[in-house]
């Protein structure tokens, strides 16, 4: 007998090309949870409108994440559905669903909430405050058990708990009650080595980008402050450098600290060998990459292959609690 697999849901914002923070906090993740899990990967379009006043990238910017992802490995002939969240519409209609029973207090008091209003005091729109709600719809819509979350969607997935409890509460055993799994998401910093990596900060380092690129980037790294000759003893714990050195750099990063304490090494020297190993290992990657971006036509039928399979999952939860609410049926 073969046991059933546990179904992982995951979602992200279509940020166009990803970084090495996209890369070490979440997408080799993804790619690993397929080896237990059934997994279903969506860009979510829609989430990306609630903070999004200019939507003249969403295209470009599905595509490029979708090429990063499946360069990385996430992979739809492993059973992997990769999908664009608005290209199955029924997950509009579970937030409405949601929505009505959704105290609106549990909305507004979520750290995630009163951060965002702090970022753009200006835009607080209606879905905006449903954002979480729409997140619910996401992972509920497709039966996930299993919702891979590093701490700052943590408050996120537990709403999701509590809505499909109430909703379950109300209307019966209907929507399946997501855990979370706490993954070990790596903060990245970025090369300003104060903030996390992020392509809004300008901060960041693309996975795609050609050899030259990362090393321009690199070079321009903050290292240990407190380093300011060559002849100084460096102390790798506080650099930012030595902890990429750690992800990419496995074989020498005994010799690199050790070098780096002594001031055996320089910082230039330091980054230029982080640069190579970075470069060397997407190497394969770039390679896809490329392989996927001569055939873009590929790449949207990945996506709309994706979204038919998704379809038929939630073409059968709706209709569940369309029934279960008491709606009237259509004859
Ligand atoms: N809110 C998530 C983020 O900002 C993205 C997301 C949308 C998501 N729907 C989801 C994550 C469902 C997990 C499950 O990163």
């Amino acid at each position: 007998m073969t046991e059933q697999r546990h179904r992982v849901f995951s979602g992200a914002r279509p940020t166009g090309r990803q970084h090495l923070g996209n890369y070490l906090g979440a997408i080799r993740n993804y790619v690993a949870l397929q080896d237990d899990y059934d997994c279903i990967y969506c860009v979510v379009d829609l989430h990306a409108l609630t903070t999004l006043s200019d939507t003249d990238k969403l295209r470009t910017w599905t595509y490029e994440m979708t090429l990063d992802w499946l360069a990385a490995g996430i992979d739809p002939d492993r059973g992997t559905i990769l999908f664009v969240q608005s290209h199955v519409p029924q997950v509009v209609e579970l937030h409405l669903l949601l929505s009505m029973v959704t105290p609106l207090g549990w909305l507004t008091r979520l750290p995630t909430f009163k951060e965002k209003v702090r970022q753009q005091p200006d835009n607080v729109n209606y879905g905006l405050v449903g954002y979480p709600v729409l997140m619910a719809a996401d992972i509920t819509l497709y039966k996930a058990d299993t919702v891979p979350v590093g701490v700052d969607q943590a408050p996120h997935l537990e709403f999701t708990r509590e809505i499909v409890r109430r909703f379950n509460r109300l209307f019966g055993d209907v929507l399946v009650e997501p855990q979370a799994k706490y993954t070990e998401f790596t903060k990245v910093l970025g090369i300003d080595g104060k903030q996390k990596m992020s392509k809004s900060l300008n901060n960041h380092i693309e996975i795609a980008s050609p050899p030259e690129e990362i090393q321009g980037r690199v070079m321009q790294m903050m290292t240990d402050p407190a380093r300011r000759y060559r002849s100084d003893p460096g102390h790798p714990e506080v650099c930012n450098v030595y902890s990429l050195h750690k992800f990419f750099s496995a074989d020498e990063v005994g010799q690199i600290e050790h070098d780096c304490r002594n001031a055996g090494i320089g910082c230039v020297q330091c980054k230029r060998k982080l640069a190579q190993n970075i470069a060397d290992y997407f190497a394969p990657f770039r390679e896809r990459r490329a392989e996927w971006d001569a055939h873009p036509d590929d790449v949207w039928d990945v996506l709309a292959d994706g979204a038919r399979r998704a379809s038929a999952i939630a073409e059968e939860t709706i209709t569940a609690v369309k029934d279960a609410i008491g709606l009237p049926e259509r004859r």
